[in-house]
């Protein structure tokens, strides 16, 4: 379906066939928040909403890209790339980075589409800039490096669009493999793909909810979390333990305790996680999901009454074995576990709990861990 669709566009656009289609998930984070930017540990899989790009290598070195969502298009000239605002500006970083890291690029003609919900948490820009990286490597034909690409395009949104993000979004867009989660130590970027349950599903709740000030507070969290590692002495929250915790105990102020405890208690959490994911042990996994969800209320304070809200409701189901907010938080989406047969009637009862609480429309999505960036095979 979306193969035919990008062809023909691609084709009313620039009347001709595309060499190439590429992909790149969104992710959902499964567990391990904040913790990346801490050197920490994280379980995110990519899901099955992405980016799409259909495109044709150029002989020179212009881009010209059209957004079929946003009918709009860009066109930039990759030896002389300036600044601006919006969408292209994420394809524009990927490409400074790309030949700042010594990459020829190649310019190309290209359509894009997307169904990853904008500004939710589910990563849509860290999908545009990996399906961009991935086109770039199509187009010039260079080898993919999963990492490598991630690591570039995280600079590309630290660096040219401006936000202090941790690497997680674009390691899970990067390197995820269909029907697993991507458990990924941010120090050393080395990874393992961890089996989902069987008969669970994972099931992303959006609360309709969204939060402008997110930027200021995720800095804020950022640097308490980096006041207290220069406590403890260590490079990174990484390497504080539960038992060394207490040391900081009266003598942090007690908001940076608090965001140290989570942070040292959410790399545990994603350490047993992926033991019981091996395990089969969803039940134990889904309280963990529970855990992480109150000390991101509670010690990180980055949740809102929304927030708190669809999760109790998902909490409350039979058939729920644990939910929490994913993602920056201050408004977006939680992700729940449900049995898989239950999976239907989840979604449906806790849209119908969630209005009555909050007033609020709930999306849902019964989602599946899908591939990370790739070239995609024609229909
Ligand atoms: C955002 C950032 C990630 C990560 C999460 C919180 O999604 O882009 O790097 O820090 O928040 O876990």
């Amino acid at each position: 379906m979306k193969t035919k669709f990008l062809e023909q566009s691609f084709a009313t656009h620039f009347n001709a066939k595309p060499d190439f289609i590429v992909r790149a998930p969104g992710r959902v984070n499964l567990i391990g928040e904040h913790t990346d930017y801490n050197d920490g540990y994280v379980l995110p899989m990519g899901i099955d909403h992405a980016v799409w790009m259909a495109l044709s290598p150029r002989a020179d070195s212009t881009v010209h890209i059209r957004s079929l969502d946003l009918e709009a298009d860009s066109t930039f000239d990759l030896h002389s790339l300036t600044k601006g605002e919006g969408w292209a500006e994420y394809v524009k970083g990927v490409a400074y980075e790309l030949q700042k890291e010594g990459y020829p690029l190649r310019g190309f003609d290209a359509v894009m589409t997307g169904d990853v919900p904008r500004g939710a948490g589910l990563s849509s820009s860290a999908a545009v800039e990996l399906a961009t990286a991935r086109a770039f490597a199509s187009a010039s034909g260079f080898d993919w490096q999963a990492a490598r690409m991630a690591r570039i395009s995280q600079k590309a949104e630290n660096e040219w669009v401006g936000v202090n993000c941790g690497i997680m979004d674009q390691m899970a867009s990067a390197a995820s493999v269909a029907g697993y989660a991507l458990f990924l130590d941010c120090r050393t970027l080395e990874y393992r793909h961890a089996p989902l349950p069987e008969k669970v599903s994972v099931v992303i709740l959006d609360t309709s909810t969204r939060r402008g000030l997110v930027d200021s507070a995720y800095n804020e969290r950022r640097s308490q979390c980096e006041e207290a590692a220069r406590w403890f002495g260590v490079k990174a929250l990484r390497d504080v333990s539960v038992d060394d915790l207490k040391k900081g105990q009266g003598k942090l102020s007690a908001v940076v305790m608090k965001r140290a405890k989570h942070i040292v208690t959410e790399n545990a959490r994603v350490l047993e996680s992926v033991q019981q994911m091996q395990a089969g042990d969803v039940k134990r996994l889904g309280e963990l999901f529970n855990a992480s969800h109150a000390s991101l209320r509670d010690d990180f304070e980055v949740t809102n009454e929304a927030l708190n809200q669809i999760v109790e409701c998902a909490q409350e189901q039979s058939g729920c074995y644990g939910a929490r907010m994913t993602g920056a938080g201050f408004g977006g989406c939680a992700v729940a576990l449900v049995e898989e047969k239950s999976a239907q009637e989840f979604s449906g009862a806790v849209s119908a709990a969630y209005k009555k609480r909050s007033g609020l429309d709930a999306s849902v999505y019964v989602c599946k861990p899908s591939a990370g960036a790739g070239v995609v095979e024609r229909e």
